[in-house]
C-alpha cells in the first residue's frame, strides 16, 4: 500500500458537508468520462457527513437522507466504473463536522468498512480524548489490518504531533499541515511547511500538505499550475478536490497533465525540494535552504533525470536560473530541458538553465535529462 502518492478525488475542498449518493455517481461518471482514471485518479473518496448515529449494538448508521441506498450499494457502483472508494471517519468522538467518531468502535468501523469493500479511510483528528495521536492511529491502523480488507490508511492529524517522525509505520500518508484554502498565500504557505519534511517521504509513506484545491475558482491559472506542479514534485498525495462535473478544459489541462503525475507517480519517490533560492543561495541553514522570492526546487527520477521547477514567487515577471549542480546533476554534463506546461523540448544545455519571464507567482516545470557523451 502507499508504493506511489494517492490520486483521486475526494468531497470536501468544493462540496464540504454537503454531499450525497448522487454527487459521488456524478464524480464516478466525470472521472472516468474526462479519462483522470486512466491517468492514475483512481479514488473516489467521501470526506465528512456521511454517518449520523451508531445502532445499538455500536454500528456506524449511514445518513439515510443523503445516501439512501446505503454504502454497500455506492462502493459497488464505484467499483463498476472500475474505481476504489475511500471513506472518512475520525480518532476521535465526534469527526470534525460533528459527525460520530471512531474512537472506542476501531474493530467494528473497520470491519464495517469491510463489509461495505471500502478501499481507502481518511482518518481526522478532531475531538479526541486528549490522549496523543500517536496512540489513537495505530489502533485503528490495526483494526483495519484485521478487518480481512486491504484499505489505505491515509492520517489527518495535521502535522501537529510531528506524524513525520512516526506515522511511517502506522499509514500511508500523513497529513502535515492545517487545512488548505482556495487561495495562493495559503496554498504556498502549506507547500513551504511541507516542503521541510522531504527527507521524511519515500515508497510507503508520504507527506501529505493536504488536497488539492484546482479548479475552484479562487486562483489563477498560473497559480493553479504551480500548486499541481509543487505537489506533483513533492509527491504529495494528488486528491482533486473541484466539481468535475462542471470542469472546465484548463482545469483538465492542469490535472490532466501527464508528464507533471509521472513525476509524482515516479517510482524512486524521493520528494523534490527547495535547492536555491535568492535569498539563501544553495546553502542549507537548519536543514533547508532558506525561502526567497525566487527558488528553484529539485527533485530526482528513477531515470536518472531531474525533475526541476523555476519558481516565481514574487509580484512582476522574473528570469530565475538554475545551476544543473544544485539540483543534483553533474556540472560538466550537457543536460537536455523539457518544459512540463507546453511539453516541449527546449534545448540542451551546460552548468545552468534560465527561464526568462516566469510570471508572478508562476512556474516553470521542467524534465532535466543528462546526456552522457
Ligand atoms: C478537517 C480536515 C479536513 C476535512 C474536515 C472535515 O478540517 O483537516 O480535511 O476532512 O475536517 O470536517
Amino acid at each position: 500500500m502507499g508504493v506511489k502518492p494517492q490520486m483521486g478525488f475526494n468531497t470536501w475542498n468544493k462540496f464540504g458537508c454537503n454531499i450525497n449518493e448522487k454527487l459521488a455517481r456524478d464524480t464516478a461518471e466525470a472521472i472516468v468520462e474526462a479519462g483522470l482514471d486512466k491517468l492514475g485518479y483512481v479514488y473516489l473518496n467521501l470526506d465528512d457527513c456521511w454517518q449520523v448515529s451508531r445502532t445499538n449494538d455500536s454500528k456506524i448508521v449511514v445518513d439515510p437522507n443523503t445516501f439512501p441506498s446505503g454504502m454497500k450499494a455506492l462502493a459497488d457502483y464505484v467499483h463498476s466504473k472500475g474505481l476504489l472508494f475511500g471513506l472518512y471517519s475520525d480518532a476521535g468522538f465526534y469527526t470534525c463536522a460533528g459527525r460520530p467518531g471512531s474512537l472506542g468502535y476501531e474493530e467494528i468501523d473497520a470491519k464495517t468498512y469491510a463489509e461495505w469493500e471500502v478501499d481507502y479511510l481518511k482518518y481526522d483528528n478532531c475531538n479526541d480524548d486528549k490522549t496523543p495521536p500517536e496512540h489513537r492511529y495505530p489502533i485503528m491502523a490495526k483494526a483495519l489490518q484485521n478487518s480481512g480488507r486491504s484499505i489505505f490508511f491515509s492520517m489527518c492529524e495535521w502535522g501537529v504531533n510531528t506524524p513525520s517522525d512516526w506515522a511511517r509505520s502506522v499509514g500511508n500518508s500523513w497529513r502535515t499541515t492545517y487545512d488548505i484554502l482556495d487561495n495562493y498565500p495559503r496554498m504556498m504557505s502549506l507547500a513551504q511547511e511541507n516542503e521541510k519534511l522531504w527527507r521524511r517521504a519515500g515508497p510507503g509513506g508520504w507527506n501529505d500538505p493536504d488536497m488539492l484545491e484546482v479548479g475552484n475558482g479562487g486562483m489563477t491559472f498560473e497559480e493553479y499550475k504551480t500548486h499541481f506542479s509543487l505537489w506533483c514534485l513533492m509527491k504529495a498525495p494528488l486528491l482533486i478536490g473541484c466539481d468535475l462535473t462542471k470542469a472546465s478544459a484548463e482545469t483538465l489541462e492542469i490535472l490532466g497533465n501527464k508528464e507533471a503525475i509521472a513525476v509524482n507517480q515516479d517510482a524512486l519517490g524521493v520528494q523534490g525540494h527547495r535547492v536555491w533560492s535568492d535569498k539563501g543561495g544553495n546553502k542549507e541553514v537548519d536543514g533547508d535552504v532558506p525561502e526567497g522570492d525566487f527558488e528553484v526546487w529539485a527533485g530526482p527520477l528513477m531515470s536518472g533525470q531531474v525533475a526541476v521547477i523555476l519558481l516565481n514567487k514574487s509580484d512582476k515577471p522574473a528570469d530565475i536560473t538554475a545551476s544543473f549542480q544544485d539540483c543534483g546533476l553533474r556540472p560538466n554534463d550537457k543536460v537536455e530541458v523539457r518544459d512540463l506546461w507546453t511539453h516541449k523540448d527546449i534545448g540542451s544545455f551546460t552548468t545552468t538553465y534560465t527561464g526568462k519571464s516566469i510570471p508572478s507567482h508562476g512556474v516553470q516545470f521542467l524534465i532535466c535529462t543528462p546526456v552522457f557523451e
